[in-house]
Order: C-alpha cells, then structure tokens, then sequence
C-alpha cells in the first residue's frame, strides 16, 4: 500500500538537504512525498533551533497538526507526526511532554533510522531517538532517486567545534565530521546522471572540510572541489557556509584556478567591533577578515561577497554596532543575512549579563538592513550590460520565459526559445528589478556550446 509523506522544512539548505534525504529513506516503505499535510499519513517537520522564533514556528504548526490528527482518528484514520531536526535534538523529550500529537523525535544524526522508529509505534507508544552515532548515517542511506532541477545540495561536513557563543549549531549538530571523498563523488556522479549541472557542497563549516581522499590522505575542501570539478557534465561548483577562520590557501587559490567554481561566496562576519568578535568566540578581528577578503578578490576580482549579522549580542555598544556598519560600508556584500541576537538556552552567551534591549536591537537591525538593502541593489544595477552565462533552473512567470542564476547567485530572468531547463545561456544584463534581474539572450551562443 502506498502511503504519503508531507515533510516540513524550516532553517538553513543542511535541513533542505536532510528532508530530501528523509524522503529517499522513507520511499523503500511505500510513503511516496505529498505536497501538503492535508491527506498525508505521516507528517515530519524538520525543525530548525538557531533562533528563537524558527522554534516558536514548530510548536505553532504542531498545535494546527494536533486538530487535524484528532479530526482524522475520528474518522478511523492515522497521522504520524514525527518531528526532526535540531529542536528535536535540543528539546525532544521536552516536546514530547508539551503536545501529546508528536509520536516520534528524532535527532539529526539518526534519521537514517526513521523505518524502524515508524515500526516502534503502535498502542499509544510514542519514540524517541537523538543519539549520536558512531556508525555513518551516510553509509545506511539509499542513493537519492529524485532531484528537483538542475541545482542540488550535497553535505560534505556536518557539525561544529568552534562554539561561537551565541549559537546551538555545535550541541545539536555534534562535532566536526567529514565525509569521505568516494562518497562524496560518487554522490556528485549520481547527482549528475540525474540531471543536475550545479552543486553547492554543504557544510556547517564546510571550509572545515578534511575528509579522506583516495589516496588515504586527508584532504581539503580546495582539493576536494578540483576533484570533483573534473566530472564530466557538472558545470558549476559552489560551497557554504564557511568560517574565515577555515579560508585556507589552497581554497583561495581555487578560486583563481578552478573555472566551475563560481564567483560568489558566503563568508558570515557576525559584527566589525573586535570587542564583540571576541566575546562571540570567533577567533578573529575585523582586520583579519579584512585582510582575508583582500586576498580573496586578489585571487578572483569579480567575486561577490554575502554574509550574515548578528546585531544587538549581549554587551554591544552604540560604537560596537558603528562599527559593524563601516565594515558593511568598506566591504560591500552582494547579499546578506541579519538577525536581532536571540539568547539560545545552554549557549555561553545566553548567561552573559549585558542582554541588550529589544527596541535598541530592532532600531539597529532596521539601520543594518537599510544598509545592506543598498548595497544589494548596488550590486544588481552594477550588473546591467555585463555578460554571463547564467543556468537556467525554472521556468519564469510567462510563456517562453526562463529564470536562471548569474554565476554571482542572482536570479536572471529571460526569453529564451529553444533553450531547456539545465542549460547554460550566454545572457547580457538588461534591468533590475527588486531581488533579480532581466536579460537577454546573446544569440551567437547555442545552448551545447557553453554547456561543456
Ligand atoms: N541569535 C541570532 N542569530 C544567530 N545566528 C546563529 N545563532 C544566532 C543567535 N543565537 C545567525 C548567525 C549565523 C546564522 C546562520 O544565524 O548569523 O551565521
Ligand atoms: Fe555556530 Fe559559530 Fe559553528 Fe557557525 S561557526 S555553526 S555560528 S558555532
């Protein structure tokens, strides 16, 4: 009998890439995946525990899920609510207490094991798994039979050992671990037998990547995107989300020499003040990161840079956040990512004294987001009149037209007849427009041609 699995994604790409993966775990046991919650006999949420409302989110849908699972056992009928993710990992048991709808918690590092916590249930029992395994999941996983489009996600890394002070990541997600090259290729190979042309390794900290090679080496994540560069039909490589801690230099020298490695990087800063870059733990001052983005645009001129903010960490200072906004001034990001400090329990700084007050974090992140709105659209209408090769991904709101991505990361829209969806098209950059551009077609290049 086939069964429906609705998954529910929330957070960061690692969460996207995990769901897709609950799906191929799952699809040998006859759940095929559902669009929506409304006739699914099994519904997870994938939860995601960085900041205090992606948290609130969950238990608000869990609430709606507990009405719709009542409804259904009225008429004779199941709905397995399993919730995964890092609230699962950090507060599991927790949720299990607050709302009796959730059957099953499981941790990130055990979905693997989803089946079997599936087959557990029965008579009002309810499970719960957030191990931390020895055992790779990766290694219990089936290959992936379903991709969606020609971009995908592959995890390369997962975990944390920096232990930034604000943050969950490194207590849900466990310590650094690398996968292993092989594995890591043969993925990229399958991903591309089934259509997909763009990958963006991921990684908690993937420019911690030190996997083991072919060779029984440990090897770098620099090296690792030259190897798998040399897959025929994979035209672009991308990676995130990387510490400047991590930028090592045969990273940086990749991007100088490796063609499929696009020009873009997300390299988060968190803040410009050296007083709260190091209450935050991060192990270097604004300077290193200036210095480290110099070198990055020595190697390659034209990249684009984005990052993420923190404003408003516990003890900042007016002239703390000043400085935030002349770091965002004399680098300028194509696009980033801030956030209002949102105290995490069990996170260092969630005990600092110094709590900042909710309307000086929300006048702050209003005057950030104003600034880097700016330079977003600086960085757009700089673009106009350049030519790119941009991938096309989906079709675009009309006939005929297609949305692609500039090798910066920025949609592109444009008509293009005789063109399909994983081609790569010769654009030249006509107009802007709020978070995409338009283009058109440069007709002397046939799609085959600047595929290769
Ligand atoms: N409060 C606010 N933002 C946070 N982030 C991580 N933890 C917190 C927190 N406690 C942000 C950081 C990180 C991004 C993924 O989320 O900017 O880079
Ligand atoms: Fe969190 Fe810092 Fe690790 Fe990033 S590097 S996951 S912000 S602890």
């Amino acid at each position: 009998m086939t069964r429906k699995i609705f998954i529910k994604t929330y957070g960061c790409q690692m969460n996207a890439y995990d769901s897709a993966r609950m799906a191929d775990v799952m699809a040998p046991h006859g759940y095929a995946v559902a669009d929506s919650a409304d006739d699914a006999d099994m519904v997870v949420l994938n939860t995601c525990h960085i900041r205090e409302k992606a948290a609130e989110k969950v238990y608000s849908e869990l609430g709606r899920l507990r009405v719709m699972k009542r409804e259904r056992a009225s008429e004779g009928r199941q709905m397995i609510i399993a919730v995964a993710g890092c609230v699962a990992q950090a507060e599991g048991e927790e949720m299990q207490r607050r709302s009796d709808a959730v059957d099953i918690v499981v941790g990130p590092q055990v979905y693997h094991r989803l089946p079997e916590l599936v087959a557990k249930l029965g008579h009002g029992r309810r499970v719960l798994d957030t191990d931390f395994p020895t055992v790779d999941k990766f290694d219990s996983m089936p290959q992936t039979t379903r991709v969606d489009g020609p971009t995908a996600f592959l995890t390369v890394q997962e975990g944390c050992d920096k232990f930034c002070t604000f943050c969950v990541v490194p207590y849900t997600r466990g310590s650094e671990y690398s996968r292993s090259v092989v594995q890591i290729e043969n993925e990229a190979r399958h991903l591309v037998d089934l259509g997909v042309r763009e990958i963006s390794l991921l990684g908690q900290n993937v420019n911690a990547f030190h996997g083991v090679g072919p060779d029984g080496e440990v090897w770098g994540l620099g090296r690792l995107i030259r190897y798998l560069a040399r897959i025929p039909g994979l035209y672009r490589l991308r990676y995130t989300t990387s510490h400047p801690r991590d930028m090592d230099d045969d990273l940086i020298a990749a991007h100088a020499d490796e063609e499929k490695l696009m020009p873009q990087l997300h390299l988060p800063v968190q803040s410009g003040s050296d007083m709260v870059l190091d209450a935050m733990n991060r192990g270097h001052t604004g300077d290193d990161y200036r210095r480290l983005i110099e070198r990055i645009r020595a190697a390659r001129p034209d990249i684009m840079f984005s990052s993420d903010f923190i404003v408003g960490f516990p003890g900042e200072t007016d002239a703390d956040f000043e400085a935030t906004m002349g770091l965002v001034r004399e680098i300028g990001f194509a696009q980033s990512f801030s956030f209002k400090y949102s105290s995490r329990p069990g996170t260092p700084a969630a005990a600092a004294r110094k709590q900042i007050a909710e309307d000086v974090k929300a006048a702050r992140l209003q005057r950030l987001q104003e600034l880097l709105n700016e330079q977003e659209a600086h960085y757009l209408r700089a673009s106009v009149g350049l030519e790119v090769d941009i991938l096309l991904e989906k079709p675009g709101r009309f006939e005929g037209q297609m949305i692609g991505r500039s090798p910066y990361l920025q949609p592109v829209h444009v008509v293009a007849p005789g063109y399909a969806i994983g081609d790569v098209a010769r654009v030249r950059i006509t107009t802007v427009m709020s978070h995409s551009l338009g283009a058109d077609l440069v007709s002397s290049f046939a799609p085959a041609a600047v595929a290769i």
